[in-house]
């Protein structure tokens, strides 16, 4: 174990929508495939500042680090310390409250395994909170959302994004700029599916992976779908794997050299998938 599945020429069912006809449809294939031996739910990924990686955070508490040259992942740290019966083959689920599991946080009442009822209770116990590292001060920014479940900061400082898994939207939370409207909140986009993580790009676009949205419209559902936002929140494109073959399940889309590859995280899969693009 260990190796990625390497597939060459694997050509995605990735369709477009009809309304996006600004760009040119680009119909990314597999890259790589970077199978995850005993745990599976690599998230989010994070590049280190000289580029190496990436890294992701997964199901059994390990934080693993992809290695390039020995074509597999190697573990990089743990977020316990006492790791008696956290790796292994069992239900991950059972026992991740005591193993660790880097994730976000999003409601005051479910754990993260009960994501799925934060959404079917309509829980909206969801907060915004910024940390300052030099005090260690935490202050709420705000209450009442519902799923929020990715952050980005963007328009160069100027605000924050967060999506609302539940409402299917993006809203945008102004910091500095436009003094008026700083500490105001808005919606920056809606979307066609239930949105997770956001990431910037080096264009000051954002990705942002999603699921369908139950009893949705049909034209954009797909196992695996994603879209690309400009800086004022317009969609300007959509990725869709509809029948999940390549990839599915989305939870964060993060673009490497100026969008030549795309990297997919999912909180289901055993994989991470790299598409060239
Ligand atoms: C990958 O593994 C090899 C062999 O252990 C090591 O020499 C190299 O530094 C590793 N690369 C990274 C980026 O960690
Ligand atoms: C580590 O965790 C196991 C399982 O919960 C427990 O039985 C054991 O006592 C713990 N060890 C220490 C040193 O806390």
């Amino acid at each position: 174990m260990g190796n990625g599945n390497f597939y060459s020429a694997a050509f995605l069912l990735i369709g477009m929508l009809t309304w996006w006809t600004q760009n040119p449809q680009r119909i990314p294939t597999l890259s790589q495939r970077l199978s995850i031996p005993g745990a599976s739910g690599p998230e989010s990924l994070a590049f280190d500042p000289a580029g190496v990686g990436p890294y992701t955070g997964v199901s059994d508490g390990r934080i693993i680090k992809w290695n390039a040259t020995l074509n597999s992942w190697v573990n990089f740290a743990v977020t316990t310390p006492n790791r008696s019966g956290c790796e292994g083959p069992h239900d991950h689920t059972q026992t991740e409250a005591r193993c660790g599991r880097p994730l976000g946080l999003s409601s005051t009442r479910f754990p993260r395994k009960d994501y799925q009822k934060v959404i079917s209770t309509g829980d909206n116990t969801g907060r915004l909170m910024e940390f300052n590292p030099k005090t260690k001060a935490v202050i709420v920014i705000a209450d009442g959302l519902m799923f929020p479940n990715g952050v980005a900061v963007g328009g160069n400082g100027d605000f924050v994004l967060i999506t609302e898994t539940t409402n299917g939207r993006v809203l945008r939370y102004w910091l500095r700029s436009r003094k008026l409207a700083a500490g105001k909140i808005d919606v920056f986009t809606e979307l066609p599916g239930n949105p997770d993580n956001i990431r910037g790009n080096k264009n000051g676009e954002f990705w942002v992976a999603m699921n369908a949205k139950s009893g949705g419209n049909s034209k954009y559902s797909g196992l695996g779908m994603a879209a690309k936002l400009d800086q004022n929140g317009k969609i300007v494109e959509v990725l869709l794997d509809k029948s999940g073959a390549v990839w599915r399940y989305a939870s964060e889309v993060d673009e490497e050299r100026k969008g030549e590859f795309l990297w997919i995280g999912s909180v289901i899969e055993s994989a991470v998938v790299k598409l060239r693009v």
